[in-house]
């Protein structure tokens, strides 16, 4: 293609984490091991929404809805950094570096979205409680989920049409263990490029206001919780502390990067760890060990297929 004639450069070199051997044998074993939890922890939330009638309502197709999203943003590029650090293969090709960019934006423009649903959610139901089933019918929820997706795929497409009109001509080392727009960008053969930090600290500002206006409607729904502080009331604090957790550790790398996209400090590269392998594991965590609903439901679960598994033999022998 014409766009692969314009560059000069077929591949990327990702440079990774580390150069010590130490701290990338650290690096494969604790990136490993939050890979595990955070695929297992969150097969284990859809699993449990989907079985169990009691969690059949919007709030926690919502959460199923974010731990596929939180799985996907933490395969687009982790298992590839891991087995890396095995195989001591650096590269990336110029389009798997594309590629890495759009699914980046894609995952994290959908969970923004999707967590300013949840919050949507949370807000009507404590705030507006009456009109809660009028307000978030089925329907709603699967056009919040929809709407989502299509903002996502639309900003990604936005990123990746960028990207593809940069010239790279020569240095091609990423100082990151993935392909992401402000580090990229910074290798293109271009002058201080007024339209690209545009598109760059664009992302930043989105993500700011999403975060501003998330955190008020989280400062809101808590006001009300304490002024009617009933029965319940531990329960709905606990959901929403939970969610603002997530929220705050998700924005925050985010709105960061985004915002002062040509400092290049190491900084830069722990937060992206942040949104890439801390934050997806975190739905998991915070969701079994804090909310009754889904530890009872997991528990019914467990018994369900223990017992299942008993029952098993004596139908065949
Ligand atoms: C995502 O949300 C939609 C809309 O409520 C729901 O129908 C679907 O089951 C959810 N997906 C998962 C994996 O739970």
């Amino acid at each position: 293609m014409d766009v692969s004639n314009k560059s000069a450069v077929s591949e990327f070199v990702l440079l990774g984490l580390s150069n010590s051997w130490e701290l990338q044998m650290f690096f494969f074993m604790v990136f490993s091991l939050f890979y595990v939890v955070t695929m297992v922890g969150n097969s284990l939330i859809v699993i449990t929404v989907v079985v169990d009638s009691h969690l059949h309502s919007p709030m926690y197709f919502l959460l199923a809805n974010l731990s596929v999203i939180d799985m996907s943003l933490a395969s687009f590029a982790t298992p590839k950094m891991i087995t890396d650090y095995l195989t001591g293969h650096k590269t990336i090709s110029f389009d798997g570096c594309i590629t890495q960019i759009f699914f980046l934006h894609l995952f994290t423009g959908t969970e923004i979205i999707l967590l300013m649903a949840m919050s949507f959610d949370r807000y009507i139901a404590i705030c507006k409680p009456l009109r809660y089933a009028s307000i978030i019918s089925p329907q709603v929820c699967v056009a919040l989920v929809v709407a989502s997706w299509v903002v996502g795929v639309m900003h990604s497409m936005s990123q990746v049409i960028f990207a593809l009109t940069l010239p790279f001509c020569g240095p091609n080392k990423v100082d990151s263990f993935f392909c992401d727009l402000p580090v990229v960008f910074q290798l293109a053969c271009i002058d201080t490029n007024v339209l690209g930090l545009f598109m760059i600290s664009t992302s930043g500002i989105i993500a700011l206001s999403c975060f501003i206006l998330l955190f008020n409607s989280y400062v809101i729904v808590l006001i009300t919780i304490k002024q009617h502080s009933s029965r319940g009331s531990s329960k709905a604090l606990s959901t929403c502390t939970a969610h603002f957790i997530v929220v705050f550790m998700f924005f925050g790398p985010c709105i960061f990067i985004y915002m002062w996209p040509l400092s290049n400090f190491l900084i830069d590269k722990i937060l992206s760890v942040f949104y890439t392998i801390f934050t997806p594991v975190l739905n998991p965590i915070i969701y079994t060990l804090r909310n009754q609903d889904v530890k009872i439901a997991i528990k019914k679960l467990k018994n369900r297929f223990l017992n299942s598994n008993k029952a098993t033999p004596q139908h065949y022998f």
